[in-house]
């Protein structure tokens, strides 16, 4: 109601409420006419599809009458976040849920080898929680089902109690080399909130953070969307199989510096997502006195700890920060239970800082992404639950040591080589030889057609910043062992048009 006064005060004015309803009976005829005439080709303005040209009219109409001077505005912030996807890792993961395979069901669906999530221990997930489930949710105290627990509101960065827990659990991954502390721990709805927190605390819009490649193609999203916070990419080479060289950082820090952006840390993956390598102690050394002498943060993204196959140890962050006297109050690590306990739907992540500051500011952050009681409560059963986590984490390593090796071995048939790795639900696969073009351009090619015509989604090297074209993530931890003849299979048609035609 009160949008209309604005019309109605200006008509008042010079000819009372006989022009206030004339003018805009006047404007709406003058609309239908020119709607009428400009109906034909496709409007460009609106994006949406949903509407036809008779409700476009009554919405304008309706907008008309309440003396409105536009379309309904949002901020600029979120028009860049609702265009359509331009990442062929997110069009991939689009593409591959519309139509799932499904061996029985769909088998010439779309099989998903672009998202890193395991499928290979949900029976031992599934035997624990029928047997555990409802007593863990509801646990009784005193002979009384306690429903006040979780239906009150809880400490919003985690309970004591699965702080608790998730340190044992921490350390048991990683194979009791290091122990971790509750107090510095503050959980959030998955690691995603974790990192984008964590962001938000050390560094501040046009700030930016170096990160070497090939890495997650989500931490474009997650880092930079709403903190402003840049990432810059630090090559890596294949020649060295992906591993981080200190030059290389050192290199990247001086030119960014030099264009008067101010760099605030170092964001690592480590085990790498998505080539699965290592970064061995004397790097992490490395890296510790390069933060120390540039002033930097250093953010260890340690989400795959536990999903290691192979001999290499694993070597937590905290480790090294353990035996050596470092500037602790830089150094962040990000955990979570989305991988090495399956368990993405629970979202359970973890930032882990030795800085009070940022302890206290993250603590107070996590409002907006706290993890339900409910979900605490079971999870706080389920990782105290020794024998069945240390079964877990054993079973665990076996299944995905031994898929990776049968889907490699498939590969190698091809004539595809992965890159080394000892870590992961993934390997990082060399296509180079069935790209048509060795460019950006040639690599999306292939990747459109593996998509599309073979309807197998993979990640594409230059999503995740790589600068060698070829190269591509397939997470392999979705499948099923017979799944992975079908994927070779498809795969081997696409080589084949691709040496007939070359
Ligand atoms: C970066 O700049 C520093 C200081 O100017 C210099 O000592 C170093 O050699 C440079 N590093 C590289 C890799 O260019
Ligand atoms: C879960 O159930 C199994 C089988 O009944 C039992 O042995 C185990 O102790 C239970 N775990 C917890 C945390 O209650």
């Amino acid at each position: 109601m009160r949008l209309i006064v604005p019309l109605q005060g200006v008509v008042q004015g010079r000819g009372g409420l006989i022009l206030g309803s004339l003018i805009p009976c006047a404007l709406f005829y003058f609309l239908q006419l020119y709607l009428k005439r400009n109906r034909s080709p496709n409007s460009q303005s609106s994006p949406p599809s949903r509407s036809t040209s008779s409700s476009t009219l009554a919405e304008m109409t309706r907008t008309l009458s309440r003396g409105s001077i536009g379309p309904a505005r949002i901020s600029s912030r979120a028009i860049s976040i609702a265009k359509p996807n331009d990442s062929p890792y997110y069009i991939g993961l689009d593409k591959a849920s519309e139509d799932p395979y499904d061996r029985i069901g769909n088998p010439h669906g779309v099989i998903q080898l672009g998202l890193s999530e395991n499928r290979l221990c949900f029976d031992l997930i599934k035997k624990w929680m029928l047997d555990n489930l409802s007593d863990s949710i509801m646990r009784k105290e005193g002979g009384d089902l306690s429903i006040s627990g979780i239906a009150t509101y809880q400490p919003i960065d985690g309970t004591m109690e699965l702080k608790l827990a998730m340190a044992g659990f921490m350390s048991r991954v990683m194979g009791g080399a290091v122990s971790f502390e509750p107090s510095q721990m503050v959980l959030t709805a998955g690691a995603t909130p974790a990192i984008e927190t964590l962001c938000f605390c050390l560094a501040d819009h046009g700030n930016a953070f170096l990160v070497p490649t090939p890495y997650y193609p989500g931490f474009d999203r997650d880092v930079k969307w709403r903190t402003g916070v840049e990432l810059i990419p630090v090559h890596c080479r294949s020649t060295d199989n992906f591993i981080l060289s200190i030059t290389a950082l050192d290199q990247a820090f001086n030119q960014t510096r030099k264009r008067g952006t101010k760099i605030r840390g170092i964001l690592l993956s480590n085990p790498a997502n998505p080539v699965g390598n290592l970064l061995s102690r004397e790097m992490l050394h490395g890296l510790l006195d390069f933060a120390q002498e540039k002033n930097l943060h250093i953010i260890s993204d340690e989400i795959f700890a536990g999903s290691m196959y192979g001999n290499e140890k694993f070597v937590s962050m905290a480790e090294v920060l353990d035996s050596e006297n470092f500037d602790k109050d830089r150094v962040h690590i990000i955990y979570g239970l989305s991988k090495d306990l399956s368990l993405p739907g629970f979202r359970v992540g973890m930032i882990y800082s030795f800085n009070e500051n940022v302890l206290a500011a993250a603590r107070k952050l996590t409002r907006f992404s706290s993890i339900s009681a409910p979900t605490q409560r079971i999870l706080v059963s389920m990782l105290s639950d020794t024998r069945f986590t240390e079964e877990y984490i054993e079973t665990n390593k076996k299944r995905i040591q031994n898929m990776r090796d049968l889907f490699v071995a498939g590969l190698k048939v091809l004539g595809i080589r992965c890159g080394e790795s000892s870590a992961g639900l993934y390997c990082w696969a060399d296509m180079s030889k069935l790209i048509p073009s060795y460019s950006e351009k040639g690599e999306l090619e292939l990747w459109d057609k593996l998509l599309n015509v073979a309807k197998i989604n993979i990640t594409p090297g230059s999503a995740c910043h790589c600068i060698e074209p070829g190269w591509f993530r397939c997470c392999f931890t979705t499948l099923a062992q017979e799944d992975i003849p079908v994927v070779m299979e498809r795969i081997r048609k696409v080589a084949d048009t691709h040496a007939s035609c070359s």
